[in-house]
């Protein structure tokens, strides 16, 4: 069997590719070893797939070299995206600010993708495990359950390490050690914590609570809820927090964003001195964490009335509110994460064309290569970008 493109990986990006060279008369191949197209992208979303964010830019992606993404982010923009799927027909809603889901399910996307494959003449086979890639002078050879197949170019488009249920293995970065290509350290990113066992029990008691919080690691913060579990921390601003947390650090969570506390705490006793501390705090947070929270951080005067508190005691409570100091014991790890964390070093890949420099017949996209979103749409926007100037170039 000969090919001139060959695409590992019928995910977002391997989909999006084999779309666009197809398009441009390439007679393309996609091979991927699950039994299904795009499973990530199915159970994305909560079903509904984030599959862009209209505030797309560099600034929301982590990579070692952080200008590379530019070039593809700027030449596919979220509105292309938004203009493939009007066409055909799918409904989407910005549930967010800028973060566009399918209105109904994320099944929508898929059918997109796999209806514009058919268009563009691009064959898929599923089910097809790949044991070996060669160089063949100019050319590849693959060596794969359906025999040998000869391509003129081979685009690596294996995703991430997270959920390994879904097909994620690390074949891409084997291949990209094989042909001589740093792969920086993988680690999961958007990911929830866990905690150890007198705040694993304390988060239990609360889990399925929903809290805004202002989340912090060394000088990232982020603004957005946190979830309590049974394991720990969850909530889009645990997940966004996760991407730049490394084992030991400690998590500053800001528990009332925007309010300063001790303040807050002293214009209260000056205001309503026969308050307890209960009530003020319950007119802050939902039942169940008011009472939590006191018990928590409680010390016998805060059963008196605001009026008896000490100074000491609400610069105390201001700090345990506006800055809850935490070590997570660790994350859920691939088994949940929703992304990887580094993965093919940039350096050697062009940003246009995502050919390996010297070597245009071996290409990697998405997100096998080390540059990951942030929560919020981002991460499939890079899918389609990166597949689309790949896909155009082979
Ligand atoms: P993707 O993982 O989509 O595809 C890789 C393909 O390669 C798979 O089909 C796999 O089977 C195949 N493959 C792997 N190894 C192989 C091998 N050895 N041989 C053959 N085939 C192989 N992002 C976002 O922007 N909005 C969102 O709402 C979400 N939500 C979300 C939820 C969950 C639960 C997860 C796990 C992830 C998300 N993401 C997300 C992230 C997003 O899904 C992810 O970044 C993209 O799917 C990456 O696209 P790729 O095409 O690079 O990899």
């Amino acid at each position: 069997m000969v090919y001139d493109v060959v695409v590992i990986g019928a995910g977002a990006a391997g989909l999006m590719c084999a779309v666009q060279a197809g398009y441009a008369g390439k007679r393309v191949l996609v091979l991927d070893h699950a039994n299904k197209a795009g499973k990530k992208i199915l159970m994305s979303g909560g079903g509904r797939c984030n599959f862009t964010n209209l505030d797309t830019s560099a600034q929301h992606f982590y990579s070692a070299n952080p200008h590379f993404c530019i070039s593809a982010l700027k030449r596919y923009r979220p509105e292309h995206f938004v203009e493939l799927i009007d066409r055909h027909g799918v409904e989407y809603v910005e549930k967010a600010p800028g973060q566009l889901f399918c209105a109904h399910s994320s099944k929508a996307i898929v059918t997109t993708l796999l209806t514009e494959c058919e268009w563009a003449g691009v064959e898929i086979k599923l089910n097809t495990a790949i044991s070996r890639v060669e160089r063949r002078g100019d050319a590849m050879q693959l060596m794969t359950a359906l025999g040998k197949i000869d391509a003129g170019v081979v685009v690596v488009a294996t995703g991430g390490l997270s959920i390994p249920t879904l097909g994620a293995t690390g074949f891409g970065y084997e291949l990209a050690r094989q042909f001589g290509l740093e792969v920086l350290p993988t680690r999961p990113g958007l990911v929830p914590f866990t905690l150890s066992d007198a705040w694993k029990a304390r988060a239990a008691e609360l889990a399925g609570v929903s809290v805004p919080v202002a989340a912090s690691v060394g000088d990232t913060r982020f603004a957005e809820p946190l979830l309590f579990t049974h394991r720990g921390l969850s909530g889009p601003g645990m997940l966004q927090i996760s991407s730049v947390w490394q084992p030991g650090d400690e998590l500053i969570i800001d528990l009332l964003p925007g309010e300063d506390a001790e303040r807050a705490l002293r214009e209260a006793r000056q205001q309503h001195p026969k308050r307890q501390l209960s009530t003020w705090l319950g007119e802050r947070f939902p039942k169940r964490m008011a009472q939590s929270l006191l018990g928590w951080h409680a010390l016998p005067e805060d059963e008196r009335v605001l009026a008896e508190q000490t100074n000491d005691n609400l610069a105390r409570w201001g700090e345990q509110l506006n800055r809850w100091r935490l070590k997570p014991s660790g994350t859920e790890g691939w088994r949940t994460a929703e992304v990887t964390m580094g993965g093919v070093a940039t350096d050697d890949i062009s940003s246009k064309t995502f050919e390996v420099k010297g070597m245009a017949q071996l290409r990697f996209i998405g997100e096998v290569l080390d540059v990951t979103g942030q929560l919020g749409g981002y991460n499939f926007q890079w899918a389609w970008a990166s597949g689309v100037a790949c896909g155009q170039s082979c």
